[in-house]
């Protein structure tokens, strides 16, 4: 093996001293042992992983075929299909139909007509084929990602005489546990076998049981063989597996087999999650009922642009029930005005960086339990009790509840929405928002299950961040937020936590400056593209085809 390093230190041009020679050459031997040593290392097995196909990809054998087709053997039996109870299964597809109406008087005044929209139609038909194409790539990547063996179906064979954890077994990455539950019950024989088969780790054994051969020991297939059942039992106990294959989340795939029999279970295997834990405050320690700490637990976020008058009115109004909660203020206005006063921390953004950036900025930087999202012409009252609020999300694994907005007119609303989406095809998944909730909450009369609430409602602040509000949404956007934080959040909604909203309507001619440029933003004429920029995302990011309501 020649060595780069012999070059430039073996054959020195200037010529060298013997004691100077001898150490060279030990040093090139060293380098050229270290090489080997690292060359020998490399080769070992599971010491390179290729990323690029997922290590955790199904293994083939396990989805057979015939599990989705019917048997031969039962195809001459009769049936009749019940198309009420077929019509609630997914189907390969999808589409975004008007709910036939309820018929009922009065139908139409409070709940609005039923309504479809579709996606594709926002982009020009010479150019659909091309983002079709990306959304489609982009589209199973996204499930690659998103899915692991632990989803894996995994069907149990008739009268297997082997048992075993179906789910449970956990281990970190590269490290090892036991595999309790694995036992033989087997009729009488001359000898007992069992097999173990992993791909992404190796097994062992924690202690040697008399009158069991184990072979396969540090590898990925354990056989394990001896004429006396309870012993092969008792060495099943100490079975251990060790995580070779690093991933931070997925699960290896087990084949447990004896003779004539294959059973397969999943060990999971991924880091602990690191917990984000907040302190509460001093005093929502020691009695049990006694009044949260609001200002310990929660940060009230807003956004303003444009409407300083509105947000000192919002102030103000915090300040009298919530003098020492801190307040955070993204504010994306062209001639930013400071706003003065304790426990109130404002950001500046460019200039029209929008409705759901500045969101996401005032998030970022909460540092309680919990965050309130009000909007800038929102007033507090009595009636806004933040605590209830805080309340709930304490004692229920909610980890969003919203509360009620009054209008000037008296007019209260808590704009609950139940979400769904049906999986469709290559062409798009169905979205489909209907008003309403799932269940009451029991201890909580005045608050529901549902999925997407009103711009007043209280987070689990490291739930919210998760979610993340979209950048992209710059003008007029809520629901697209519980849109993206399906399946994260668990959304409640509460009538009697009431915030009032600011008149809005004013006679133009009484309007200030500010207010017909935040007019001129907030309410877009048709020309604008925010629904386009929307629509778009409906059918790039979240992989939507179209959207129905009433
Ligand atoms: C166990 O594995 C060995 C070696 O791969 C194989 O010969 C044998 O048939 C397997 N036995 C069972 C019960 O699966
Ligand atoms: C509530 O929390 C704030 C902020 O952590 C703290 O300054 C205040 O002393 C607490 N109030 C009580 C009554 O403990």
């Amino acid at each position: 093996m020649r060595c780069g390093v012999s070059r430039s230190c073996c054959h020195s041009p200037v010529g060298m001293r013997p004691v100077q020679k001898s150490l060279c050459v030990l040093m090139v031997l060293t380098a050229s042992l270290a090489f080997l040593y690292l060359h020998v290392w490399s080769q070992k097995p599971y010491s390179v992983v290729d990323l690029r196909n997922r290590p955790d990809r199904a293994p083939e054998q396990l989805l057979k075929d015939h599990l989705l087709v019917p048997d031969k053997k039962y195809a001459h039996i009769a049936f009749r299909i019940k198309e009420e109870i077929l019509e609630l299964l997914p189907k390969n597809s999808c589409k975004c139909e008007v709910e036939p109406s309820m018929n009922l008087p009065f139908q139409k005044h409070f709940f609005g007509h039923g309504w479809s929209l579709e996606f594709a139609n926002v982009f020009n038909p010479a150019e659909l084929p091309e983002i079709n194409s990306m959304r489609e790539q982009e589209y199973r990547r996204y499930r690659e990602r998103s899915q692991s063996s632990a989803d894996q179906l995994l069907i149990v064979q008739a009268n297997s005489p082997l048992e075993y954890p179906a789910q449970g077994v956990e281990v970190r990455p590269l490290q090892t546990t036991l595999i309790p539950g694995l036992s033989l019950q087997a009729a009488d024989r001359t000898l007992y076998r069992v097999n173990l088969t992993a791909t992404m780790g190796t097994f062992d054994v924690a202690a040697e049981v008399d009158g069991v051969k184990v072979e396969g020991e540090g590898e990925m297939h354990l056989i394990m063989s001896g004429s006396q059942l309870d012993n092969l039992n008792r060495q099943m106990q100490f079975v251990t597996y060790t995580n070779t294959l690093f991933h931070p989340n997925t699960a290896d795939i087990v084949q447990f087999s004896t003779d004539e029999h294959q059973a397969s279970f999943a060990i999971r295997i991924r880091h602990l999650l690191t917990p984000r834990l907040y302190n509460p405050g001093s005093s929502s320690r020691g009695t049990p009922g006694a009044e949260y700490n609001v200002s310990a637990l929660v940060t009230i976020a807003t956004k303003t642009f444009l409407r300083y008058d509105k947000l000192q009115i919002l102030i103000d109004s915090i300040r009298k029930f919530y003098p020492t909660v801190t307040i955070i203020i993204a504010d994306d206005s062209q001639t930013p005005e400071h706003v003065q006063g304790p426990h109130i921390e404002q950001y500046f953004m460019p200039f029209g960086k929008g409705w759901f950036a500045g969101r996401n900025l005032a998030i970022s930087q909460v540092t309680t339990k919990y965050v309130l999202w009000v909007d800038d012409d929102f007033i507090f009252t009595p009636r806004t009790k933040v605590e209830k609020l805080v309340d709930v999300l304490e004692k229920t694994s909610l980890n969003l509840v919203g509360g009620a907005v009054r209008e000037i007119s008296g007019y209260t609303s808590t704009y609950r929405q139940q979400i769904s989406v049906q999986a469709g095809n290559e062409e798009g998944d169905c979205i489909r928002m209907r008003q309403g909730h799932h269940h009451s909450i029991e201890g909580f009369p005045n608050c529901v299950v549902t999925d997407g609430v009103i711009n007043f409602f209280l987070a689990r602040t490291d739930k919210v961040r998760q979610v993340g509000f979209d950048p992209r949404l710059s003008r007029v956007a809520h629901l697209e937020f519980f849109i993206d934080g399906l399946g994260l959040l668990h959304v409640g909604s509460c009538s009697d936590v009431v915030v009032d909203h600011a008149p809005k309507i004013k006679l133009p001619w009484l309007k200030t400056e500010s207010e017909k440029q935040y007019a001129k933003f907030r309410y877009p004429n048709s020309s604008d593209n925010s629904v386009i920029v929307k629509h778009s995302l409906f059918y790039f990011k979240n992989h939507f085809k179209c959207m129905a309501g009433n």
